[in-house]
């Protein structure tokens, strides 16, 4: 695909917030392609507001955003996705009135080559329950199905890069392990980067190989 051996992503004294008042003062970041990175640290830090800048959804007042050796800090959202980022939002926010499939083909909108049946196939490889609910409308699924299908919807795009803002968060037990297992395989399988905000330091432990602590006092990420 492209071109150099350069980290997939990288943040350069990334400054960003909301309006003109920062949250995120002077991040660097680098995540290399493969990498299953979790971001730490307590509420209300900046960890959403990371994967918000990180897609366009928050405006970056200073610093760069580098992707796949494009700088994208400028680029709009849907052009990010389109250059194979998929953010997973905190809350999942499927759309609960369609139903399943409808719900896995919005995926689609980011997809360049769009070949859907052979994909569907692939996701349900990762997400077997699916198959089983297809026609029924994503808001009569449970929080953890919803969250599967969060994800299932992200991989529609066929991302190089998944950001997942905290996928455990009001999830029943048996259904976290299901997902840690899916996103490590997403992971090995697939080739594909993965960048998940966790507060469940148990579930961060199992999954990712790199963590990084958001620290508010001084604003910054450190790799621990
Ligand atoms: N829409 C907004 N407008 C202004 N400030 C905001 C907005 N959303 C969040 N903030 C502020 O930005 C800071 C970081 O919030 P953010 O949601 O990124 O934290 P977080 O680490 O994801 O928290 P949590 O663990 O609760 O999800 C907080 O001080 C918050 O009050
Ligand atoms: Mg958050």
């Amino acid at each position: 695909m492209k071109k150099s051996t350069s980290p997939l992503l990288e943040l350069t004294n990334m400054t960003a917030g909301y309006g003109q008042t920062p949250v995120l003062l002077d991040i660097n970041l680098q995540v290399d392609k493969g990498d299953m990175v979790c971001i730490l640290g307590r509420n209300g830090v900046g960890k959403t507001t990371l994967l918000r800048s990180i897609i366009g959804l928050n405006k970056v007042n200073k610093g760069s955003i580098i992707f796949d050796a494009d700088d994208i800090t400028k680029t709009p959202t849907y052009k990010r996705s389109r250059y194979g980022i998929a953010f997973i939002p905190q809350g999942r926010e499927i759309i609960p009135y369609l139903s399943v499939l409808d719900n896995l083909k919005l995926g689609l909108t980011a997809n360049r080559n769009r070949k859907s049946a052979k994909l569907l196939e692939e996701v349900f490889g990762f997400f077997p329950m699916l198959k089983q609910h297809l026609k029924r409308q994503g808001g009569l699924l449970s929080g953890g199905q919803q969250q599967q299908l969060a994800i299932a919807r992200g991989l529609m795009s066929e991302p190089q890069m998944i950001l997942l803002d905290e996928p455990t968060e009001g999830i029943q037990p048996s259904i976290v392990q299901e997902i840690e297992a899916t996103l490590r395989r997403i992971n090995t399988e697939k080739g594909i980067t993965v960048m998940v905000v966790e507060q469940k330091i148990d579930f961060a432990r199992q999954l990712a190989q790199k963590f990084f602590m958001m620290e508010k006092e001084v604003l910054l990420l450190r790799a621990i």
